[in-house]
Parts: C-alpha cells; sequence; structure tokens
C-alpha cells in the first residue's frame, strides 16, 4: 500500500447561477449581498464552454439558476449547450420572463425539468413575499404550461414565520398544480437573507407543527408527492451535511465565472475562488485551495474531529460557522456539541411584535 490519496469524484451537480438580475425581490434571497451587475455576465460562448467541462468532468445535472434565469435572453441557447453536453437540465424559476411561447421552445431544445417557486398560496401575500405584483397568478399560469408540455414539475416554497402557518394549503396547491415533488425548504439566513432575519425566523413552535405536517402529509401523498423538507437548523440538535460536503457533491459557477463549493461562500473572506474565466473547471474542483479547505474529514478541530457523525454532517455548514463563530472551521454552532450553540439559540428569541416589514432585495438590471 502507498498510501495515496484517493482520487477526489466528479461532483454530480452543477449549479449555474446564469444572471442575479431578477424581477423579483424575495427577502430571503441567497444571493449575496454584492450582486453580479449584467456587464459582467459570462457570455453565451463562456457558458456554452463551461457546460462542456462540466460533461467532460462528469457532472450529470445542471441546475440553471440565478437570479431568474429567463432574464438571459440566450436562455433557449444555453439548455440546446447544456443538453449537448449531456447534462440532465433543470429550470430553476420564479416563472417570470416566461411565456408558452418560449417554454414550448426550451422544451423542444430539451429541457428536462422546471423547478418553479411559489412564494405563498394567497396572491396579496405571495407577492408582498415576493415583490411582484402580479406574480403568484403568473406562476399559476405557467405550472399550467409545463404540465400541458409534460414536463416533470417541482415546486419550491421557502417557508418563513409570516407563511409557515399556510404549510398544508402549500402542499395541496403543490399537488394541484400537478407537481410530483415539493421542496419544503424553512428559511436559511445565507446571503441577503441574514438582514431580514427578524421578520423571517419561524417560531419553535411553528417549526414543530410544521415538521408534523410534512410528516402526515408524506404518509397520505405516498405515490403523488415527494415531499422535499429542510427544517429550521436553528431548532436542531444537529447540523445538515450542508451541499452533501464542501466539495464533494456539488459545485456553482457563479453570472461573473467564480467557481464556488456552495452559493454563500462568499462570507469566507480567507479564500480565494477562482474563475473559469482563468482556469478549467476540472483543475478548479480538483485542486483549488478553496475546494480542498474543507473536504473529507482532516480540516475539523473538536468537537468534530472525533465525533461519530463527523462523516455524516461534515460538520455542518461553513458559511454558518464563519457566520455564527467567525470561524469557516468550526463545528457549525446548529449542532448542540458546539460551543457556540447557545449564541444560535439566542438569536432565536425573537418578540412575538417584532417587526414584520423587509428589506427587499433588488438587482432588476
Ligand atoms: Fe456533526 Fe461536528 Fe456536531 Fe459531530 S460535533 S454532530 S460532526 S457538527
Ligand atoms: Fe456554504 Fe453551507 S451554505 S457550506
Amino acid at each position: 500500500m502507498t498510501g495515496a490519496p484517493s482520487p477526489i469524484a466528479p461532483p454530480m451537480a452543477m449549479l449555474a447561477e446564469l444572471t442575479h438580475r431578477c424581477p423579483l425581490s424575495c427577502p430571503y434571497c441567497s444571493n449575496p449581498l454584492e450582486l453580479t451587475k449584467r456587464d459582467a455576465e459570462l457570455s453565451t460562448e463562456e457558458w456554452c464552454d463551461i457546460f462542456r467541462q462540466a460533461g467532460a468532468l462528469g457532472v450529470l445535472h445542471v441546475h440553471l439558476s440565478g437570479g431568474e434565469p429567463a432574464s438571459r435572453r440566450d436562455l433557449e441557447t444555453l439548455v440546446t449547450a447544456a443538453r449537448d453536453a449531456g447534462l440532465y437540465t433543470n429550470l430553476i424559476t420564479s416563472g417570470i420572463g416566461l411565456t408558452a411561447a418560449r417554454l414550448k421552445k426550451l422544451a423542444d431544445r430539451g429541457l428536462d425539468h422546471v423547478q418553479l417557486s411559489i412564494q405563498g398560496t394567497e396572491q396579496e401575500s405571495a407577492d408582498r413575499f415576493g415583490g411582484y405584483k402580479g406574480g403568484h397568478t403568473r406562476k399559476l399560469e405557467v405550472a399550467q404550461w409545463v404540465a400541458e408540455l409534460g414536463l416533470p414539475l417541482t415546486i419550491n416554497a421557502v417557508m418563513h414565520r409570516q407563511n409557515i402557518d399556510r404549510l398544508e394549503h402549500t402542499i395541496d396547491t403543490a399537488v394541484a398544480l400537478g407537481a410530483r415533488r415539493l421542496e419544503v425548504a424553512t428559511v436559511q439566513f445565507q446571503g441577503w437573507a441574514a438582514k431580514n432575519r427578524t421578520a423571517l425566523l419561524p417560531t419553535r413552535a411553528q417549526v414543530e407543527a410544521a415538521t408534523r405536517t410534512v410528516e402526515a402529509a408524506r404518509e397520505r401523498l405516498a405515490g403523488t408527492l415527494v415531499i422535499d423538507y429542510v427544517p429550521a437548523d436553528y431548532y436542531a440538535r444537529f447540523p445538515k451535511p450542508c451541499m452533501g460536503g464542501w466539495g464533494k457533491v456539488g459545485l456553482v459557477v457563479t453570472p461573473s465565472g467564480e467557481v464556488k463549493p456552495c452559493h454563500a461562500a462568499d462570507i469566507i473572506k480567507t479564500l480565494d475562488f477562482q474563475s473559469v474565466r482563468d482556469a478549467a473547471l476540472a483543475d478548479i474542483w480538483r485542486e483549488s485551495p478553496a475546494f480542498n479547505a474543507f473536504r473529507g474529514i482532516d480540516w475539523m478541530q473538536e468537537p468534530c474531529r472525533t465525533c461519530d457523525r463527523r462523516e455524516l454532517d461534515f460538520g455542518g455548514c461553513r458559511c454558518q460557522a464563519m457566520a455564527i463563530a467567525g470561524d469557516a472551521a468550526a463545528t457549525d454552532p446548529a449542532c448542540e456539541k458546539s460551543p457556540l450553540h447557545a449564541r444560535l439559540q439566542d438569536l432565536t428569541q425573537i418578540a412575538e411584535d417584532a417587526p414584520t416589514d423587509f428589506v427587499y432585495r433588488t438587482l432588476n438590471g
């Protein structure tokens, strides 16, 4: 035995943030505080080349995301290029910017799947959460078009203090829209969302009720709707394995071409994220110091280093460790073994009558 390091497996999925431009202004947006402007975005040719590189590297899925990917006029060309590279293509969209004709063109180019976000189940509140008047009605139309084209549909619903009590209705809405999958994602305080923590953080009682609702619906709707549930880690005993482990199964390419292990990694200022404009995607994935910084378990400190869960959750989320502990290599404070767990719990002490106004995120470009 030589003791040579095991080879790095290719990423399964790539999140392609085609643009930060978006007609919506969701207060829980996970895009960074500093958004990429249109003139700094990668060109059509650059994205097509990245998709070719991703296919050659072994990536299986590409999630075409943003911002709102339909804000890119070349979206049809990009779908064609991704398909030609052998990638399964998922469009993550708010639906705004799509028409029935455009969606048909995307389907004709080989789009495999649509993931449509909804902000709520009633027009008035949903439009307020998304910061876009008329948005909810348009989303219902888009879901109808997706069904007519026979494309598989996932509904994504971010839940927070102001809409989580409507979860049951959200589940019914997903079924009515013909979705095969529903992502119930309790708000995560990354990027822009951190500005709105006070207005968005659900209470413990709300989170516990939501968990019961999901469990009952999973049983009731088995065979009809798959429900993926991201619970609120502020109330958890252990963290989630964020991104399935740093540099393990996925990568993110930003609108300007930086390659990162997760969408929120900008918060870790000690890391330098290389761009596809300067290096090959495969080299960044395998060799860049940023990807190798928290790969595997050798970087871990106590209590993770000797914990029997270390290869289950990989110490949780590096970005949350950075945000709360000020150290990206610390145990995620969502873990009850973290010495800073109490600090996270303190953040949940939000008064019943706390303001519900939002700081909206904007880059409509
Ligand atoms: Fe996970 Fe680290 Fe907590 Fe163990 S100590 S459960 S590895 S975060
Ligand atoms: Fe960056 Fe969790 S969001 S590692």
